[in-house]
């Protein structure tokens, strides 16, 4: 079809790279083709010669990555014949588990740790009629137990484990190169599971090996320092971190990231509450760009990284964020200052504060 330029989803776009057939019912929402953008003001203020470009993956339908791997997982389902799908989650993964069970007519179970979940995540999730089941445990309990049931029950797991996920988040890849026109020096991006990385590096691979680009990446992982089994070179049992998505001490794929690691001579590191929170909020207000704090562990390990020469001036750094700033409001508003006190609604009133305020 000539002049095609309108896409119903990734699927679509990249059919032929994809394991769906030309009679598969494809579930989509409209998910990919996110915005790359280059950042302006933070490299600046680092004062080094940085070119930094943030993938903005908040702004897929359900506002992070997960719809990615989602629209293949729930396509795939589907066309197997399932009528249910289930997964544990920290959030993203049950949000858009729920949206897209929603669009193909099926029943969605999600596992969420109690209390440890940001409020946008569980709105989405209660929203889209999925049953949501709250246990008294952490992600890892909750992927124990998916795992189990998934063993005997009618029901397909849409976690990071079933491999749709990862073929359909690989894409994410492609839409870097396209755009770029080669590879970044590095790919910085924050690891929970680390099926993203591992999706990143599979796009990444794919390409060069048909000759579409001719480097790859080095591909760099970033945990919450309370959350950091790959820094630890172990299972973290009690992990913790304000950064909620990644609080996840029991990696599903540890091993295929070790060897992403390897092949793309890349590492590992981990970041701080403070520091993650600190990036979350340069980037909202140096940048206009608003993530989720789990997110901007990519930009404050990136930003440690530079700072240190570690990665080296000259080069071009592309940095997943992986969830919309709305997904957790409660920490938004919390390491925000307080809007000014409510006053009368009077000309004079308004105009004070204005005149105030002025840059
Ligand atoms: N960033 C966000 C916003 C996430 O939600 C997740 C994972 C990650 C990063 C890490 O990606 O696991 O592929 O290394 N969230 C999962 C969930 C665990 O349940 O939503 P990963």
């Amino acid at each position: 079809m000539p002049f095609r330029t309108r896409y119903t989803g990734l699927i679509d776009k990249y059919r032929d790279r994809l394991p769906v057939h030309d009679d598969t019912r494809i579930i989509s929402l409209g998910e990919g083709n996110t915005p790359l953008v280059r950042l302006h003001n933070i490299p600046r203020m680092l004062g080094k010669d940085v070119d930094i470009y943030i993938k903005y993956e908040g702004l897929n339908p359900t506002g992070s990555f997960k719809d990615r791997g989602m629209t293949l997982a729930v396509t795939k389902a589907v066309e197997e014949g399932s009528k249910a799908i289930i997964c544990a989650s920290t959030g993203n993964t049950s949000a858009a588990a729920a949206a897209y069970a929603a669009r193909a007519g099926i029943t969605a179970f999600v596992l969420i740790p109690d209390g440890k979940i940001a409020l946008g995540k569980l709105a989405q999730a209660m929203m889209h009629g999925a049953v949501v089941i709250q246990i008294k445990g952490n992600f890892d309990a909750g992927m124990q137990l998916v795992k189990e049931v998934g063993e005997d029950a009618p029901v397909t797991i849409v976690n990071s484990i079933n491999p749709f996920r990862i073929q359909g988040q690989k894409t994410a890849a492609f839409e870097i190169l396209e755009e770029l026109g080669s590879a970044p020096d590095f790919h910085c991006i924050p690891v929970g599971n680390a099926g993203n990385i591992t999706a990143h590096w599979m796009g990444y691979t794919e390409y060069h090996e048909h000759g579409i680009v001719n480097s790859r990446p080095r591909m760099v992982g970033y945990q919450a320092a309370g959350s950091a089994p790959f820094m630890r070179g172990k299972m973290v049992d009690e992990p913790e971190t304000v950064a909620t998505a990644i609080r996840i001490g029991h990696p599903q794929s540890w091993d295929k990231a070790w060897k992403v690691q390897k092949e793309s001579n890349g590492w590992f590191d981990e970041c701080t509450d403070e520091t993650i929170l600190a990036a979350q909020k340069l980037l909202a207000e140096e940048e206009g760009i608003f993530c989720e704090p789990a997110s901007a562990t990519s930009l404050a390990g990136a930003m440690q990284d530079i700072e240190t020469g570690k990665i080296p001036e000259g080069s071009k750094i592309v940095c997943t964020l992986t969830g919309h700033g709305l997904k957790d409001p409660d920490t938004a508003i919390r390491q925000s200052a307080a809007p000014v006190k409510a006053v009368e609604a009077t000309l004079e009133q308004v105009k004070a504060i204005i005149l105030d305020n002025l840059k």
